[in-house]
């Protein structure tokens, strides 16, 4: 597996950690109250679980995974997969603070703005890898 992927993936576990732990806590609480700020993470547990380990997770396997190239550059432009998950984990913490801390609406323009171009860089990279065996 290549380092990028490595890191992609073990990123994704973290929010899987991160968005299990809220979800069971927010679980907790409906059948024992536990502290009335608990349902303002919600949107943290969604978007962690949806776009921190579902997206993340698919990304990840599928810089390691799509066909390789016989050049040097045999993976592509791996440039564009480190500006996506850089894009990607931004844009998280953008909505994050959006819709958890209240913070400015731009926030979460901004960071679904870097979810998009986490997805368009990556498409750029995956369109060229996307062959059949026989190359075409
Ligand atoms: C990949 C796994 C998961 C995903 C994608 C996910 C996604 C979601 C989404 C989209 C909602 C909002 C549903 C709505 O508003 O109608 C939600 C709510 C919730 N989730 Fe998860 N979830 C996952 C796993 C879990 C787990 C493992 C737990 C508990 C251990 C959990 C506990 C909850 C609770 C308590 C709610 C609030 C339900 C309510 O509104 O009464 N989730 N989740």
């Amino acid at each position: 597996m290549p380092r990028l992927s490595q890191w992609i993936i073990r990123t994704a576990f973290v929010y899987l950690l991160l968005g299990f732990t809220f979800g069971a806590l927010l679980l907790w609480h409906k059948g024992v109250p536990l502290h009335p700020a608990l349902w303002g993470w919600l949107p943290a547990h969604i978007e962690f679980l949806l776009i921190g380990w579902i997206v993340q997770l698919t990304m990840g396997v599928a810089f390691w995974i799509l066909p390789r190239f016989w050049e040097r550059e045999r993976r592509g432009k791996e440039a564009l997969v480190w500006a996506a998950f850089a894009l990607l984990n931004l844009g998280i913490w953008l909505v994050v603070a959006y819709s958890v801390f209240q913070a400015d609406r731009l926030f979460l323009l901004a960071g679904r703005g870097a979810e998009i171009g986490a997805a368009v860089f990556f498409a750029l990279h995956a369109w060229s890898r996307t062959l059949s065996r026989e190359g075409a």
